[in-house]
């Protein structure tokens, strides 16, 4: 009937036109990856952030998920969400937020949990190599 339920549901748009697909050099110090599996299905879901050291802050960002739609869209979504955003803020978003905004049925929950684990995930990879002393020359690493 000509209606663009995209347009309707923010579900089936992420899930059509998922945005921030792709990946980062996981050795970049400036870039933390997530990678995580929801045991109850099996899907995996990758995300990587680029923080800006001086603000702390998420200046890209990129996704790559094998599995269902609500767990794609649940992972484009947050990629919108998060750029811009402080880690400490990022690290606080709650898979019920993703759920609620893509209106995810509570079977599909686990999906938007997902997302969640993701950015926690890349946070701490971040910070894990940041933390890292700079390496001395001529150290045999
Ligand atoms: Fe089939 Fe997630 S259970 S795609
Ligand atoms: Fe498992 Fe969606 S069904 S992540």
């Amino acid at each position: 009937n000509g209606t663009d339920i995209n347009i309707a549901f923010p579900l089936l748009d992420h899930y059509n036109n998922p945005r921030n697909v792709g990946s980062m050099d996981k050795k970049d110090l400036d870039v933390g990856t997530g990678l995580v599996g929801a045991p109850a299905c099996g899907d995996v879901m990758k995300l990587q952030i680029r923080v800006d050291r001086d603000t702390n802050t998420i200046s890209d960002v990129k996704f790559k998920t094998f599995g269902c739609g609500s767990a794609i869209a649940s992972s484009s979504y947050l990629t919108e969400l998060v750029r811009g955003m402080t880690l400490e803020d990022a690290g606080r978003i709650k898979n019920t937020e993703i759920a609620k905004e893509l209106c995810l049925p509570p079977v599909k929950l686990h999906c938007s949990m997902l997302a969640e684990d993701a950015i926690k995930s890349a946070i701490k990879d971040y910070q894990s190599k940041s933390n890292r002393p700079a390496p001395t020359l001529g150290a045999n690493l």
